[in-house]
């Protein structure tokens, strides 16, 4: 193995340069080509009349007075493609490019020679970059590069990225070596352990070093407090466990930036430790733990921030004021104190003190009440304080105090009576959240009409009520996206007239009336509309299924009717919901062009003729329902190519004809349902409902036991007459079996008892016999999951097994007659009313005479 990497590295390194003639090398080039065709990268375009000029293609540099390769980015080539597989990089294709100064590996997901345990290096004479591929061999356990030359290789200014590869620790060791490292980019490497071996200690050059995302444990490594260059430090999302106090940290007197976010540092509120640090600019904090330490709360800091940042950090009821060093910062452009639960007002004086703040982000505490100094003029432009508890009215004034918002969420509070119509005057405002609050009356028109800025509005779940009416005269040409879901609105939709440039807009769940006007047709960037749940009646416009950009198209529950227009060509439309109307027709071809189609609920309409064989076209078709239509016919074999689905529901129609076997995989090819049947791995149906089927021939396909991801089957109301699969206990996921109202016979399988998943079993009315099995959740299960077969007998029905059945009696099926005239049924449910075993067996027997001529094969 030594020898072989010897020979690699060695031979090639030796190889004298072939020198091209101009531009690229014709020796690079094919290096390059060979590099190209290893990685299968996608980013080297063959850039049009360059193909013999390397030099010119995308991620190479080429130094122009040699033509030679310099710079090689391969940066971030593999992820796209590939997904986080790691691959190897044989080292040896680099080794033409002799002037190579700069190599980007990161975010490549870079194994490495796998094998690889040993690699002496020792006395050659290496170039800087070997030191980027010795990193992503992770086998290497002994690395030999004394004499190596290395130090010095690299430039003092020199930055090495690795980051998001799969590094192993020795890579900290190799790191090591390179003392003239100044900036050092480590993250998302899979580094792991602690940092007291391989410390870093050489590099006290380091200007910026970034270990952030990965698994580093332990205490910060003491030497660290060599490393006094350095600016950047970023070490969140490890698992660190330190004393700030005690740690390096604290003799870090260059820092300006310093992570330490996601770890399990020990830090107090004053940030006391940190203190001197005059330089600091950035300071995260996030996801951490705070410990209050009032008795430094009076200390100065050294340092003015400009972003602060310390979300889900504090314990419950940790008040503000603890941050000593809080009351001392002026200079702040950023601050999130998000999801700390901090109790109280909210604390304005941080806005006063902090008059350049930008971005204040203070939702999911519980502050109760927003009150600004009357006369007071804050220029903070974001503000985000939703998800508190604050509560009132939003005042006139609130609005002359943030004159320059331009975002603004107040959402998931107890904000209540009125919505000030001066927000729609608040010139810079474009963003305007101010949902899930209890906000009553009239939207004020201010916030819609065409002097309004807002390009985002939401005012969902609130009880606002009222019709909108907007002046005829005004074009508002900002509003992008309209949200007034879930309140109790009125009048028409004529408003809309007046906003058609909306790419959403969501009324759902109002009491919205009148017709959908032919406008919403001109509103040519709409992609997402929901009407849903309104008072809506008439046709829909059939210009709505033209519109180039719409995805997403949700009617349902309204009075629509008439039939969908036959020119329905809606090519970006995935989801479809118009169930819930009144419509009708035929579906002959109104969707067929309509490939993307994920969901498509047609559900309890009056839309007749049969099941469209173009369904079967919807490759990426997930949900199908036509529920409760009057279609008929037979179920078109065509369904059967769709391998997304995972739920079909056709119940309530006339159909009728054999259930289709193909219900099992649908992994078919051409045509054909009932030829192969493979298990794939992308293929699952996770409910299936057909009930009522008008099934003749009877049984239930076996081969849907494939469908192992299945969590509900329903296939009651049907004329399923054979016994019950016993494959079904394949189904390991199913939660609901309902095959009630059938004419299955036979046992129920004693297998079904291992479906730990199964919450609700109904074989109701059905001719089953024998036994009922009573292990494992089975136990749960009451009477009526087996109400209405007369020959099952044991818990939790109340015949004994011990008096019933010949399994095999052949009365059951001729007792089918009377089970589907519908009195018998009824009959079979009053023992359990009356509680009278008696007369439940007379009154079965009698049954059985008067409408089975065979009866007397029956063996009570
Ligand atoms: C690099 O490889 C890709 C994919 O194999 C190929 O499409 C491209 O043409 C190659 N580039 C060059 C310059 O050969
Ligand atoms: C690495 O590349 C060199 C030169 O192209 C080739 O000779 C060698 O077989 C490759 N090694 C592996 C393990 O693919
Ligand atoms: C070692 O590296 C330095 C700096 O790159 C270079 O000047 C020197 O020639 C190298 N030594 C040898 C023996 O190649
Ligand atoms: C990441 O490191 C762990 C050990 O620390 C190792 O088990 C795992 O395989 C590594 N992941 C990859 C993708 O190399
Ligand atoms: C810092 O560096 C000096 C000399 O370079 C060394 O003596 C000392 O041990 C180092 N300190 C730590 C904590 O590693
Ligand atoms: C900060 O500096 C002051 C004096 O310069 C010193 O007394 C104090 O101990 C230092 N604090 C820390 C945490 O190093
Ligand atoms: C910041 O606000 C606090 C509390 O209101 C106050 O005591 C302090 O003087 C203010 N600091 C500055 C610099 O304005
Ligand atoms: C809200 O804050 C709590 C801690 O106070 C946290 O546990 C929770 O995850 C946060 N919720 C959200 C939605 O951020
Ligand atoms: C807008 O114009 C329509 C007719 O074009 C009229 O019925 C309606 O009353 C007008 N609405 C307003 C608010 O002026
Ligand atoms: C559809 O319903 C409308 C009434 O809403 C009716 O006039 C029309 O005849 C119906 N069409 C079909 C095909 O049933
Ligand atoms: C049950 O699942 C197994 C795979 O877990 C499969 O081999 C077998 O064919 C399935 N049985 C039926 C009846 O589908």
């Amino acid at each position: 193995m030594k020898n072989k990497a010897l020979w690699m590295l060695v031979v090639v390194w030796g190889i004298a340069c072939l020198c091209g003639s101009h531009g690229c090398r014709e020796q690079e080039r094919i290096a390059l080509l060979a590099l190209n065709a290893t990685l299968d990268l996608i980013y080297w375009m063959d850039i049009e009349g360059s193909y013999f000029n390397c030099c010119s293609w995308e991620g190479v540099e080429c130094n122009p007075t040699i033509g030679r390769v310099t710079q090689l980015r391969l940066s971030s080539l593999r992820y796209n493609r590939f997904g986080s597989n790691t691959w190897y990089l044989n080292a040896s294709l680099l080794l033409p490019f002799k002037e190579l100064k700069s190599l980007e590996l990161s975010e490549n997901y870079l194994g490495g020679l796998s094998q690889l345990e040993v690699l002496d290096l020792s006395s050659n004479f290496l170039d800087h970059y070997i030191i980027s591929v010795l990193g992503t061999i992770p086998s290497i356990r002994h690395l030999f590069l004394q004499d190596s030359n290395l130090s010095g290789t690299l430039h003092v200014n020199e930055v090495l990225d690795l980051s998001s590869n799969f590094l192993n620790h020795i890579i900290l060791s190799v790191l090591n070596t390179i003392p003239s490292l100044w900036h050092l980019f480590l993250q998302d490497s899979n580094l792991s352990g602690t940092l007291h071996v391989n410390g870093l200690c050489n590099l006290i050059k380091l200007e910026e070093l970034d270990l952030c995302i990965n698994g580093i444990t332990g205490g910060l490594p003491t030497c660290w407090r060599n490393m006094t260059s350095i600016r950047i430090l970023n070490l969140a999302n490890n698992e660190f466990t330190d004393s700030v106090a005690s740690s390096p940290l604290t003799s870090l007197a260059s820092l300006e930036f310093l992570s330490i976010s996601g770890n399990h540092f020990n830090i107090p509120s004053s940030l006391g430790p940190l203190a001197n640090h005059s330089r600091l600019k950035v300071l995260l904090l996030d996801d951490t733990k705070l410990t209050v330490d009032t008795k430094v709360a009076s200390l100065i800091p050294r340092f003015q921030l400009k972003v602060f940042t310390m979300s889900n950090s504090l314990s419950k009821g940790f008040k503000v004021t603890f941050l000593g060093c809080l009351n001392h910062q002026y200079d702040l452009r950023m601050m999130d104190l998000s999801s700390n639960d901090i109790p109280g007002p909210f604390p304005t004086w941080l806005l006063e003190n902090n008059t350049k703040l930008e971005m204040l982000i203070m939702r999911n505490n519980s502050f109760t009440t927003l009150e600004v100094p009357s006369m007071t003029r804050f220029n903070v432009p974001v503000m985000d304080i939703s998800n508190n508890d604050i509560r009132g009215g939003l005042t006139t004034e609130f609005c002359a105090n943030f004159p320059y918002l331009d975002h603004l969420n107040l959402s998931a509070n107890r904000l209540e009576e009125n919505i000030p119509s001066e927000l729609g005057s608040i010139k810079s405002l474009y963003s305007l959240d101010l949902s899930r609050n209890n906000f009553s009356r009239g939207l004020p028109s201010q916030l819609l009409d065409s002097n309004s800025s807002l390009i985002d509005l939401k005012v969902a779940y609130n009880k606002l009520q009222g019709a909108i009416v907007l002046s005829n005269h005004t074009m508002n040409l900002n509003l992008s996206r309209l949200h007034l879901g879930y309140n109790m609105f009125t009048g028409d939709l004529s408003f809309l007239s007046s906003i058609v440039n909306l790419k959403l807009l969501d009324i759902s769940n109002n009491s919205f009336i009148g017709k959908l006007p032919r406008l919403i047709a001109n509103m040519s960037y709409l992609v997402v509309l929901d009407l849903s749940k309104n008072h809506l009646d008439g046709l829909i416009p059939q210009e709505l299924f033209n519109l180039g950009e719409l995805m997403y198209l949700d009617l349902s529950y309204n009075n629509l009717s008439g039939s969908l227009a036959s020119s329905f060509i809606s090519h970006w439309l995935s989801h479809i919901h118009l169930n819930g109307n009144k419509l009708n027709g035929t579906l002959a071809h109104v969707l067929s062009e309509s490939f993307n189609l994920v969901t498509l609920d047609l559900s309890e309409n009056e839309f007749s003729g049969s099941i469209p064989y173009w369904l079967g076209n919807l490759s990426e078709l997930s949900i199908l329902s036509l529920r409760g239509n009057c279609f008929i016919g037979t179920f078109p074999e065509q369904l059967c190519s769709l391998k997304g689905l995972s739920m079909i529901d056709l119940s309530k129609n006339n159909l009728f004809g054999p259930l289709p076997s193909c219900l099992g995989p649908m992994n078919f090819d051409s045509g054909g349902c009932a030829t192969k049947v493979t298990s794939t791995p992308y293929y699952r149906v996770d409910a299936i409902d057909l009930s009522p089927w008008r099934y003749f021939n009877g049984e239930i396909p076996q081969e849907i036991a494939i469908l192992q991801d299945m969590l509900m089957l329903n296939l009651s109301h049907n004329k399923l007459n054979e016994h019950i699969p016993m494959s079904l206990w394949n189904l390991t996921k199913i939660e609901s079996i309902d095959l009630s109202y059938n004419n299955l016979i036979g046992s129920i399988p004693e297998e079904l008892t291992q479906l730990n998943s199964l919450e609700i079993f109904n074989v109701s009315y059905n001719d089953l016999s024998g036994a009922i099995p009573n292990k494992n959740q089975f136990g749960a299960f009451d009477e009526s999951s087996y109400y209405g077969n007369h020959l099952l007998c044991g818990l939790p029905l109340s015949d004994d097994c011990s008096k019933t059945i010949n399994v095999n009696c052949s009365a059951t099926k001729s007792c089918m007659k009377a089970k589907e005239d519908g009195w018998f049924s009824k009959i079979v449910q009053w023992p359990n009313n009356l509680g009278s075993l008696v007369l439940h067996f007379w009154i079965m027997a009698g049954l059985c005479f008067f409408s089975c001529p065979l009866w007397f094969l029956c063996t009570f």
